[in-house]
């Protein structure tokens, strides 16, 4: 097969914000204890973090990182979470049916935040709990003295406030699974109550309202117009999650996930847009893609659901996914899908960080290893940089059961001001490689190039505890430059990265 692309430095999207490279931990299975925490591991620095997590972490380039939940914010008590850790409660985890032991909280967390170099996104228990205890928590953080619950914070170590800058106002709203789940009239109400109340102790913050927990929620559309009619002009983001998973064996549609994604977003986008024109709004509202990922959660569902009254087990197995090379593929499609929509998406949490959904694993008293997912991830953290450009691509289609004919290639690119550009590409043919040509001669430099391409003729192959380095990225020493013409191969079902530098 053959794909052209045009690849115009004018056709630009909008800046890329870093805050696009951002995970999430949640106190969810091995997230937190046995995961980033596990003080017996002989990597263990001297708050019990694993250092060798914290090497893959900072290798993986994860700017903002968003705490502590999830579904389980909706049943946390941040005030459990600090103070003396012997006098800190444990308690029952209703969302993954665990024991909580609050062994870390938020001051160990964003101590290991300032290690790694990432920033602090909090969400707000809106579940279970509303305005003042928000308030709380936000005065906690941030706060620099003067007041009980600053100098509480102080005495518990830290003198600083934690100034976190971004908010989440809860956490899947619209999910009937959700604690407090509640109607988007509802949910608009408290969260604009509760965001006036933050605002009037700090105007500056930046504060995520809960868009629905996936596209094919029965309410999607008009829950984020009922929940924006709300809270249109005291938040700055409306948040999107969307997972996808491989069903019924149906690879063409799986590969075809982030149609799915751009559509989604789209429709958020137009949705919003909406609300901004029957206020008659100057302000244009923010996306905040704060949960996005491959997840098996069918998986979950059948076969890893911890019950019973007396079954409350400290950091269980759940949500392990072993991440094949056509998950990475269709994970790095997702990436170009959130780069193409920069304009709008201007910070994004992929979910998760370690172990549970995680592009990192980690076995108790051993070693920690890349999924399969980390390499696209790492790969446009450390490269996408500058302002996302919009690439017209010239290429076959395909059917697929679910989302009709789809696009074989996908592409997106950034260009640095110093010209520099990165573009990313993904193959969707499941037997034939794309000849990709591209003339490149407004793109105004001489340019060396790099590339490498996430494909292996396994496409379920993955990197386990027993062969950690079996899937890696490797060199596509086809793309070449002559003169103003550019080409690159991409081989079936792969996902490919290359640096004009
Ligand atoms: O990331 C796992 C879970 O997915 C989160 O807790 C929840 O917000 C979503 O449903």
């Amino acid at each position: 097969l053959h794909a052209r692309l045009a690849l115009d430095p004018a056709a630009t999207v909008g800046a890329v914000n870093p805050r696009l490279f951002g995970s999430f931990v949640e106190h969810l299975g091995r997230s937190v204890y046995d995961g980033i925490y596990e003080p017996a591991h002989p990597s263990a620095d001297e708050n019990g973090f694993r250092r060798d997590v914290i090497e893959l972490v900072r290798e993986l380039g994860v700017t903002t990182i968003r705490y502590p939940g999830g579904n389980f914010v909706s049943g946390f008590r941040w005030e459990d979470s600090v103070g003396p850790k012997e006098s800190r409660p444990r308690r029952v985890d209703l969302a993954w049916h665990s024991t909580e032991t609050n062994e870390v909280g938020i001051h160990e967390f964003s101590q290991w935040l300032e290690n790694i170099g990432s920033e602090l996104m909090l969400a707000v228990n809106l579940g279970t709990r509303g305005t003042l205890e928000a308030l709380d928590l936000l005065e906690y953080a941030n706060l620099p003295s003067g007041s009980a619950l600053a100098d509480q914070r102080a005495a518990n170590g830290r003198s600083a406030p934690f100034d976190v800058r971004m908010w989440c106002l809860g956490n899947e709203m619209d999910g009937p699974w959700q604690l407090g789940h509640r109607s988007a009239d509802d949910y608009g109400k408290l969260a604009a109550q509760t965001a006036r109340a933050m605002r009037s102790f700090d105007p500056s913050v930046e504060l995520v309202v809960c868009g629905s927990s996936s596209a094919s929620m029965p309410t999607f559309g008009e829950w984020e117009r009922t929940v924006l009619s709300h809270t249109y002009d005291v938040v700055d983001y409306i948040s999107c999650h969307a997972y996808y998973e491989l069903k019924n064996g149906d690879v063409g549609s799986f590969l075809a996930s982030g149609v799915n994604m751009d559509h989604f977003i789209e429709s958020v986008v137009a949705t919003a847009d909406h609300v901004k024109a029957v206020r008659g709004s100057d302000k244009t509202m923010a996306i905040s893609f704060d949960e996005w990922n491959v997840w098996y959660n069918e998986r979950f569902e059948t076969l890893d659901k911890i019950t019973g009254v007396d079954n409350w087990p400290v950091a269980p197995r759940l949500l392990e996914d072993v991440y094949t090379v056509a998950d990475a593929v269709v994970f790095g499609s997702l990436l170009i899908s959130l780069l193409k929509h920069a304009d709008r998406v201007t910070s994004a949490s992929l979910a998760q960080l370690v172990n549970v959904i995680a592009p990192i694993m980690t076995e108790p008293g051993g070693p920690a290893w890349r999924q399969t997912t980390f390499f696209p991830f790492a790969a446009a953290a450390s490269n996408a940089r500058g302002t996302a450009l919009r690439i017209t691509v010239d290429t076959d289609h395909y059917e697929t059961d679910v989302y009709g004919a789809v696009p074989v290639v996908d592409a997106v690119a950034t260009i640095d001001e110093a010209s520099n550009v990165a573009l990313y590409l993904v193959n969707r043919s499941q037997d034939e490689s794309v000849e990709v040509t591209a003339e490149i001669g407004r793109l105004n430099g001489t340019y060396s190039l790099i590339a490498q391409s996430l494909h292996d003729d396994d496409i379920f192959a993955a990197n386990t505890l027993a062969n950690p380095e079996r899937v890696a990225p490797r060199d596509n020493s086809t793309a070449r430059i002559d003169g103003e013409h550019f080409s690159v191969t991409l081989p079936p079902v792969s996902w490919t990265e290359v640096l004009f530098s």
